[in-house]
């Protein structure tokens, strides 16, 4: 289970917005659907708002499913938790720059661990702070809402910070963009160079879960510039 090669465009399901009662259930549901990859978003009530799931977790719903799990870690000290997440399971983890202390030695240590990292910005934080370590992730996270809860509005100023991470880890690494994702909003993010999109409210307010991801999966397909 390895997040697939740049070149393709991938809808990554967050299950933020699922039943939590029905984790199982609901991640079987977008795997029928032919998503490869799940974001799984981990918050910690400290650096964001929002309390959500920890290992222990990801490593039950690891027994449910081959997808590639995405962590998202919204906490704190990534250093002191990421290899708990990795042995859980994970697939991918992406941590944030806000509250990095050593990001090279913790991109250094998920590749040790035969996992790929990622680096998050918040809306706020500028491209700058992640020059030099974008280009040793496998995928950079831009967030396109304030982290911490599903469904909010997409904030469109934050979304041009794609094209400026796009030109600094070129074609090879892929470009995740998190927060308000849906079929509006798709064309714009992928035109900025975004080719991993990750979509809660989008795809798990709907009945037909795979139908959502396919007009996802449309809309960005239409928009592709390359
Ligand atoms: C927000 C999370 C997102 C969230 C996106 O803090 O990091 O992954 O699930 O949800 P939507 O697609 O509903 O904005
Ligand atoms: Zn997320």
């Amino acid at each position: 289970m390895q997040l697939p090669k740049p070149g393709t465009i991938e809808i990554v399901p967050s299950i933020l917005s699922a039943d939590f009662a029905r984790l199982a259930d609901e991640i079987a549901e977008i795997e029928s659907a032919g998503v490869k990859m799940v974001h799984l978003d981990v918050m910690d009530g400290h650096f964001v708002p929002n309390i959500t799931i920890g290992p222990l977790v990801v490593e039950k719903l690891r027994g449910c499913s081959k997808l590639v799990f995405d962590s998202h870690l919204m906490i704190s000290e990534p250093e002191k938790y990421a290899e708990r997440f990795v042995k859980a399971g994970t697939n991918h983890l992406t941590f944030h720059i806000e509250v990095a202390n050593e990001p090279r030695k913790l991109i250094d240590k998920l590749h040790d661990w035969g996992v790929t990292a990622g680096v998050c910005i918040n809306p706020e934080t500028p491209v700058e702070t992640i020059k030099e370590v974008a280009p040793l992730c496998d995928m950079v996270l831009v967030m396109t809402v304030h982290p911490g809860f599903g469904g909010q509005k997409f904030i469109a100023e934050a979304a041009k910070k794609i094209v400026e991470v796009r030109k600094i880890v070129g074609p090879d690494i892929r470009v995740e963009v998190d927060g308000g994702i849906n079929t509006r909003t798709t064309p714009t993010v992928v035109s900025y160079g975004a080719d991993t999109l990750v979509a809660g409210d989008a795809i798990f307010s709907q009945p037909d879960r795979p139908a959502a991801i396919n007009s996802i999966r449309l809309a960005a397909e239409n928009s592709r510039t390359d």
